[in-house]
């Protein structure tokens, strides 16, 4: 991702703020997005929480073709168009018209997704990944990522517990998603690709030690968000969008 840098064009989204919350497999993020939702709706903020892909129906429904892998024979160009389609039904749907409404919206990934798994690990060409990212955000940038950062064998370890302990039957292989399942060497990839991200970005991007412990990682999220918040608490429903 070095020296990919690609131009973003921010529009301004009502008095909301979006944050971003990326990494690679297994590094805690939905827990962080839990206690940080928590954290600022004890602050009296309006905290919408939601996910990619999905967090709208349209997109929900394009998840599960993707993380299937229904439509890897197809290739990546075909995912990766995929991907846009379903994060600019969620803008559009869900995320816009709550920062407009003036809500903190907390998202588990977002276009560095699409920038690091399709871009670097799946070989797309920049230009074709900056056109699908900015249709599919229109303008909608986050205004803070944080990267939770976490050697690729830890967080595939734990993502095979957590799969192990919730889902399989006993004496069963735990099913992981079509991205869960490639190597270690395209997991290690893809964390290099976000750190790079963050170095390119260092005024959106943040970078978070995910092996440390829960409440140390929430503490540091939460120092990086707080100052960040506009100075109403914004109105609208408190929410989770579909998941
Ligand atoms: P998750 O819900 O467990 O994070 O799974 C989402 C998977 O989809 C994860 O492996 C990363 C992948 N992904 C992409 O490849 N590109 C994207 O743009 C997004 C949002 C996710």
């Amino acid at each position: 991702m070095r020296d990919r840098g690609i131009r973003e064009t921010r529009v301004s989204v009502g008095n909301g703020l979006f944050v971003t919350f990326e990494g690679g497999e297994g590094a805690g993020k939905s827990t962080q997005i839990r206690l940080l939702a928590d954290a600022l709706r004890e602050r009296g903020r309006t905290v919408l929480t939601t996910r990619e892909p999905g967090g709208s129906p349209g997109a929900e429904a394009v998840r599960h073709v993707l993380l299937s892998g229904a439509a890897q024979e197809f290739g990546v160009r075909m995912e990766a168009i995929l991907f846009a389609a379903a994060r600019s039904d969620h803008v559009e749907e869900i995320i816009r018209p709550a920062l407009l409404k003036g809500a903190v919206v907390i998202c588990d990934r977002f276009m560095d997704s699409s920038r690091v798994y399709q871009g670097v690990t799946g070989n797309l060409e920049l230009p074709f990944i900056e056109a699908l990212e900015r249709v599919a955000v229109n303008g909608v940038i986050p205004d803070c990522t944080i990267i939770f950062d976490l050697p690729a064998s830890l967080g595939l370890e734990r993502v095979r517990r957590r799969a192990s302990a919730a889902e399989a039957p006993a004496g069963q292989e735990v099913e992981l998603d079509r991205f869960e399942k490639e190597e270690l060497e395209t997991h290690e990839k893809r964390r290099e690709a976000f750190l790079d991200i963050a170095a390119a970005d260092p005024k959106r991007c943040h970078v978070v030690d995910a092996s440390a412990a829960a409440s140390d990682i929430a503490a540091a999220v939460l120092a990086i968000v707080e100052p960040l918040l506009p100075r109403s608490g914004g109105g609208g429903p408190d929410t989770e969008a579909a998941q």
